[in-house]
């Protein structure tokens, strides 16, 4: 029999990765003010999201995850919302045509802030401080006032997920998402990139479907839906005090929700399945993720599964596989078989960022363009010989110009890095390589899908 869960129960557990506040009753008040503080999101959306990910699950659409490694309050305008968004919703439609699926996006988004952190001090010139561990607990300058963690922050790390929302509802469902628009924008995209001739069929493609529907009278005037999309919120469930006081009964269902967000994951430094953040994310009814990372044996996530999905139901779980592109193939299969043996019912995405983070020669974090093309072409490539479903994918992104990442069309090179290396935490890719991206998958899915069509038609 499980012990009994309530949103304190992660409390009387062991915990990796948390910040050490020099005043924790200020800690407690900022706790006592955000319960009182209206929830993010509602139970029902993140059981339409739920319903979402079932389908996945069961093979009949495709997740698109992605945005910030670490949202920040310098960062904080409408126009990196906006950006952000508008390469979603761009990478949404080039999959859908690769996948002929659905595409369930869920952004890295309003409240993506704590970082997990390798060490919890770092030195520089001889001089020792707390690590940066994202700007909801303290700040990136390398001085002692701003690495102290500041309950306040909390507050503010609140305000911001709570405007960034609002703003994403009202593009989601005011005419911005509209499907026309998203197409132009690509074209306007494929029309300015050194690699656009390549992705030029599709484009082509896709401009054909839409002029068919038009004339078939399937336009956004008579398919509201050809105007409007939906969008779920994501990030990592690290910092579980903020966790718990946004987590509220659902007067629907009588269950507990985590309504700072729609989505949540256990990050891959803490998913001990003993500590605290397991013990948390297992009681909200919220759909949740967990980071695959190379050390994960098969008998370890069995045993996560069955803590965190113990009625097997399709949508709940989203095994989020960050191996990099060398152990993939050596990580994967086994995890897959092991799964498919015991027959859970899960969502297996790609996030081929984490495990291909390396340093420059000056010593900069990135992330090379061909590694993480690598990882997702040979995380498909798993899934078609496992016959499973390549259920989809998670990216650190940035609507913004940024050279953070090494490659793509406009071949950033490590001397470029420098120019606009804005992130927090870890690379991003930038508008441009995330759309090169979803080209290059679409192409392999599309590749993938007339294998089969022919196969089916001449079997
Ligand atoms: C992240 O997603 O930013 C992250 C820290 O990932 P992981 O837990 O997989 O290292
Ligand atoms: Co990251």
């Amino acid at each position: 029999m499980p012990q009994p869960w309530n949103p304190s129960s992660w409390r009387s557990r062991p915990i990796s990765q948390v910040p050490e506040y020099p005043d924790p009753a200020g800690l407690g008040a900022v706790e006592a003010r955000l319960k009182t503080h209206p929830p993010l999101v509602f139970a029902g959306e993140a059981r339409n999201l739920m319903a979402g990910l079932a389908q996945v699950a069961d093979g009949k659409a495709f997740l698109l995850q992605g945005g910030d490694c670490a949202e920040s309050f310098a960062e904080f305008h409408p126009d990196t919302i906006r950006d952000t968004f508008r390469v979603l919703l761009q990478m949404s439609v080039i999959l859908t045509f690769g996948a002929a699926m659905p595409i369930v996006k869920v952004g890295r988004v309003a409240g993506q802030f704590a970082k997990p952190r390798s060490e919890d001090t770092e030195t520089r010139d001889g001089v020792t401080l707390p690590a940066y561990r994202g700007d909801n607990i303290n700040g990136i300058d390398f001085t002692e006032e701003s690495r102290t963690p500041d309950p306040g922050r909390l507050m503010q790390a609140y305000a911001q997920s709570a405007a960034t929302l609002n703003l994403l509802r009202a593009f989601a469902s005011g005419g911005y998402a509209d499907l026309h628009n998203v197409h132009r924008w690509t074209l306007g995209f494929i029309a300015g990139s050194p690699s656009g001739e390549r992705y030029k069929a599709i484009a082509q493609r896709i401009t054909e479907t839409l002029e068919f529907m038009e004339a078939c009278g399937i336009t956004p005037d008579s398919t509201p839906q050809l105007r409007t999309t939906e969008v779920y919120t994501s990030h990592e469930a690290l910092f579980l005090n903020y966790e718990q006081a946004l987590t509220r009964i659902d007067s629907t269902s009588g269950d507990w929700y985590d309504t700072s967000a729609h989505f949540l994951w256990i990050g891959d430094r803490t998913r001990n399945p003993s500590g605290a953040h397991v013990e948390f994310c297992r009681g909200i009814k919220n759909p949740v993720g967990l980071k695959c990372g190379p050390a994960l044996t098969d008998s370890e996530l069995l045993k996560l599964i069955a803590i965190l999905n113990p009625e097997n139901k399709p949508g709940r779980l989203t095994l989020i596989c960050r191996f990099g592109a060398d152990r993939i193939a050596e990580k994967l299969p086994r995890l897959i078989r092991a799964v498919a043996r015991e027959g859970a019912k899960v969502v297996w995405s790609c996030d081929p960022m984490h495990g291909n983070t390396v340093k420059s020669q000056a010593g900069i974090k990135t992330r090379s363009f061909d590694r993480i093309l690598k990882e997702v072409k040979t995380f498909f490539e798993i899934h078609r010989a496992e016959a499973t479903h390549a259920g989809g994918v998670h990216f650190e992104m940035t609507g913004q110009n940024v050279t953070e990442c090494l490659g793509g069309a406009q071949a950033i090179s490590e001397e470029d890095l420098a120019q606009r290396y804005h992130t927090h935490c870890d690379p991003r890719l930038n508008a441009s390589q995330a759309l090169e991206l979803a080209f290059l998958m679409a192409e392999s899915l599309r590749t993938e899908r007339m294998k089969d069509v022919h196969f089916a038609a001449s079997a």
